[in-house]
Order: C-alpha cells, then sequence, then structure tokens
C-alpha cells in the first residue's frame, strides 16, 4: 500500500537541474507545509561535501531561485534541518552499498522516493544497487528524468533494467510539462465544461496545432542536446504529451490508469509517417546567425564550436487514425532561436456552413480556441462579432477574442515550478502526471520512423536565421494544404 514518504533521495543533488529546479522546488512545498512531517531529505553525488557543505548547497540554491524579499527563512531552516547528504559515484560498488545502508537507516516508517537526477544510462546500473543493498522493496519508488533512452531499443534497455528491480507502479517517469499548471488547466478546460466536448472532434475541428517555441540556444548543453536534436529533446516528449492530452478520450476518473490508458491509445493512433512522407509531413531545421528581440546571436555550429547535421528546428503534419480525428490534420513545431517564446495549442474549428451575410466585409472567420501555457496561461476563444456602427451596406464582421487571462483571474496564486507539482504527488504516491513505460515506448516508435526516414533519405536539417520561424519549407508544411502557421 503506498504511503506518503518518509525518505526523498536525490541522486545528482549537486547537478544543474537540482539548483535550479529540485531544491527549489522542495523549499516551495516546505513552505507550504506540504512536505510530509516526518520527511528526511537524503543527497547524493559524486562530489565529497559533508553534512553542512550539502546544506549550504542547498541554501544557495534557494536563495538563487526566490527573489529577494520573498524568502521564507524560517521555511528554509526546516528543510535544511531535513538535509543529509551522502557522497557516492555511481561506479562504485562500496559507496552505494554504504548510500543503501545510509538509505536504511533514515527511511523511517513511510516510503522512499528516490529521484534519478542522473544521466539514464546509470538508472540501471543504480536501481541494482539498491536492490543490493536490500532497500529495494515495495516501499520504494523512483522517479526518472528524461531522457528515457535515445530511441526505442535503448528506451525499452533502461525500462527493462529498472523492471529488474521495480514493478511499473513504482516508476515515476518524469516529463515535466506534465507539472505545469497550464498542461493541466488543458484537463480541466476539456473535462471540466460541457461547452467544448460536443465540439472537440472531426466534424468540428479543421485543424490543431501545437507550439513550443524558444529563444534561448544551446545554454552551454552543446554536448548533450547535439546527440539529441529537437526530435528527441523535445518532440518525442513534450509535445507528444501534449498532444495526447488534447486528444485524448475523455477518461472515466482523474487517476493514473485511466488518464494514461487514454493518453496511450492516442500515441497508438498516430499515423506512422514513412516513405515519401517524411519528405511531405516533416521539416528539420537549424539555425544561422540572426537577431532575437534586437540582439545578435550567433549560429548553431558557432555556439557549438564546429558542424553538425542535428536539427534543432521540427515541423510535423501528423495524423491521428481514430474515428474522432480522422482527416484532422495536426501540426507540431517546436524550435530554439525562434522569435519568441511560445507553448500553444491553437484549435481552428470550421467555418459556419453557409453565410447569411454576404455584404463586404462580412466573411464570417472559422472561430478558434487558443489555449496558451507559455510565458503567460491565457485561453482566448476567437469569435465573429458584428463591427459596431450604421452601414448602408449591411452587418459587417470582425473577429474578436473573447480572453481569460488566467494571471489575472488567479492573481493571488503564485507562480509555481512544475516540479512543486511533480515532486508533491510522488511523494504522495500519485502517478497520475508520470509517464507509463508503454507510452514512452509507443512515442519512441513514432519517432524513430521520423529520424530513420531522415537518415535513410540523406535528408539534412534545412537552415533557417536565428529569430525567424523556422525554414521556409516550415511554411509550406501547413500552406501546402490551405492552412497556415498561427503567428
Ligand atoms: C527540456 C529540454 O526538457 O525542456 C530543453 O531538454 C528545453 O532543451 C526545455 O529548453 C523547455 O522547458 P520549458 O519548461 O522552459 O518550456
Amino acid at each position: 500500500m503506498t504511503q506518503d514518504a518518509s525518505l526523498f533521495v536525490l541522486f545528482g543533488a549537486t547537478g544543474d537541474l537540482a539548483q535550479r529546479m529540485l531544491l527549489p522546488s522542495l523549499y516551495a512545498l516546505e513552505r507550504d507545509s506540504l512536505v510530509p512531517a516526518a520527511l528526511k531529505v537524503l543527497g547524493s553525488a559524486r562530489s565529497a561535501l559533508d553534512e553542512s557543505a550539502f546544506r549550504a548547497h542547498v541554501a544557495e540554491s534557494v536563495r538563487r531561485a526566490i527573489a529577494p524579499g520573498e524568502l521564507n527563512d524560517a521555511a528554509l531552516d526546516r528543510l535544511l534541518a531535513r538535509c543529509h547528504y551522502q557522497p557516492a559515484a555511481i561506479d562504485d560498488a562500496s559507496a552505494l552499498a554504504a548510500l543503501s545502508a545510509r538509505i536504511a537507516m533514515l527511511r523511517g516508517e513511510g516510503d522512499t522516493l528516490v529521484h534519478l537526477s542522473t544521466a539514464p544510462r546509470w538508472y540501471g546500473p543504480i536501481c541494482d544497487a539498491l536492490a543490493a543493498g536490500g532497500v529495494a522493496d515495495a516501499r520504494m519508488r523512483v522517479m526518472l528524468e528524461k531522457p528515457i533512452g535515445h530511441d526505442f531499443d535503448s528506451s525499452v534497455a533502461i525500462n527493462e533494467a529498472v523492471a529488474r528491480v521495480f514493478r511499473e507502479a513504482q516508476v515515476f517517469r518524469v516529463d515535466h510539462y506534465l507539472g505545469k499548471e497550464g498542461v493541466q488547466n488543458l484537463l480541466a478546460l476539456r473535462f471540466g465544461n460541457a461547452l467544448f466536448e460536443p465540439l472537440w472532434n472531426s466534424r468540428f475541428v479543421e485543424q490543431v496545432q501545437i507550439t513550443v517555441a524558444e529563444t534561448v540556444g544551446l545554454e552551454g548543453r552543446g554536448g548533450y542536446y547535439d546527440e539529441s536534436g529537437a526530435m528527441r529533446d523535445m518532440v518525442q516528449n513534450h509535445l507528444l504529451q501534449l498532444l495526447t492530452l488534447t486528444a485524448m478520450e475523455p477518461p472515466s476518473h482523474f487517476d493514473p490508469g485511466a488518464v494514461r490508458n487514454e493518453k496511450l491509445k492516442v500515441l497508438r493512433s498516430l499515423r506512422p509517417i514513412e516513405g515519401d512522407d517524411v519528405a511531405t509531413h516533416t521539416v528539420a531545421g537549424q539555425y544561422t546567425a540572426g537577431a532575437i528581440d534586437g540582439k545578435a546571436v550567433p549560429g548553431y555550429a558557432d555556439e557549438l564550436g564546429r558542424k553538425s547535421r542535428t536539427e534543432s528546428f521540427v515541423a510535423i503534419r501528423a495524423h491521428i487514425d481514430n474515428w474522432r480525428w480522422s482527416g484532422v490534420p495536426f501540426y507540431l513545431r517546436t524550435g530554439k532561436r525562434l522569435p519568441r517564446r511560445a507553448t500553444e495549442i491553437y484549435v481552428k474549428m470550421r467555418a459556419v456552413p453557409h453565410s447569411i451575410f454576404d455584404g463586404e466585409g462580412a466573411r464570417p472567420e472559422p472561430n478558434a480556441l487558443l489555449i496558451r501555457l507559455q510565458p503567460e496561461e491565457r485561453i482566448s476563444l476567437m469569435l465573429m462579432n458584428k463591427t459596431p456602427g450604421l452601414d448602408r451596406t449591411g452587418v459587417k464582421l470582425s473577429q474578436v477574442a473573447l480572453d481569460l487571462d488566467l494571471h489575472d483571474a488567479f492573481a493571488n496564486e503564485r507562480k509555481r515550478i512544475a516540479y512543486e507539482r511533480l515532486y508533491l504527488d510522488a511523494l504522495q504516491g500519485n502517478g497520475t502526471l508520470f509517464v507509463r513505460r508503454d507510452e514512452i515506448e509507443s512515442a519512441w516508435s513514432w519517432v524513430d520512423q521520423i529520424l530513420g526516414g531522415w537518415t535513410a533519405r540523406g535528408q539534412e536539417p534545412k537552415p533557417y536565421p536565428a529569430g525567424t520561424w523556422g525554414p521556409t519549407s516550415a511554411l509550406a508544411l501547413p500552406e501546402r494544404h490551405g492552412h497556415s502557421w498561427r503567428e
């Protein structure tokens, strides 16, 4: 039976992610009294820190992440009092045995949550070491950071290695997009309102666009990114997760089994993109030097320090072959060094079947729903409205947006780091917002086919200047079908 965690173990506790996101998230939960009372935190990494140096590291990470004047010192002290540290190089069996012994000593009456924020190739060996140390029992669960593998085969290998030690229900795979408020709100919007569901299908929806645009470049992560590219880094996980939540059938409950079953059905209904479709349904790009917000930025190869064939941009015209979505294109687009940061889902409806207005300026535009997740959360419903005024030539129409600015509507709510939600759920043992093994593997097989198609055709990424919306062929992708990207 799942219980609240009484020990949280963080592998990779001195890493970049821990400093920027993970430790500040733990602090935020502490400040809001959302941490189980008995919880102890055990950090582990290669560095030979002692306990007080680790506490100083936690305090510094929190201070750096929290705006000055907003820090609650008492909460930080409470968090620090929970913290312990055990150094361990992951390739050092005796250090890992000592770590297991420490876990056994600290774990207390509740469950133990282990977060593996290390290179994925270590997930299997760490799980084996925990098993050898006698602590990988039914009271332990593990959180795995992305990427789970580099392709289908390597993801199966990692999942298999973890599965030799833990049952699937004990494995919590992170996609941090699922921890974002706006992403969860997508479910609230779809399934908390009766208004949208009857229209949410191919009869009324003409096309869907999912965009995750970033202005940043390699951010000093060239080594990792160049091995991955936009397809593995963003499409395989974040974009496909957004697609599943947009397209899935209503689950019977908001619980891990029901939600993940429906997401999986969407992934399994994705039409494979193979053969000539690779060229006509996908575009890969790589940025060259350009400007963003009036500031000159270098090209990908300059940032990396060498030439590369890795894509920093992907656009795809995808189809979901099921009753609900038959014939509706889902345009997916993501890239680095695009003109602005924006994560959004745009659902464009079909035109009215017959227009009763026929004067100049009276053509009704199709309705559309825009769900903006980043940088601000907002929902806009585009409607046609009579342009006010008297006119001899008849009714004129203009499009207006019914706008819901969620920051205004919930002005007293603090903007949270996605990991706050994920940690809260994982500490309690709720896996709804984590990704199941079959979802990950399904997503990889769809993505692998496209990557394989690119390799087979020798298709190289097309250049696009930083600060533009990708290569020109990305514009042509919807235009060939009479559609255009929302800018
Ligand atoms: C990560 C990718 O998973 O998501 C990064 O590895 C990307 O390349 C990041 O920048 C985007 O996340 P967010 O939360 O800033 O939209």
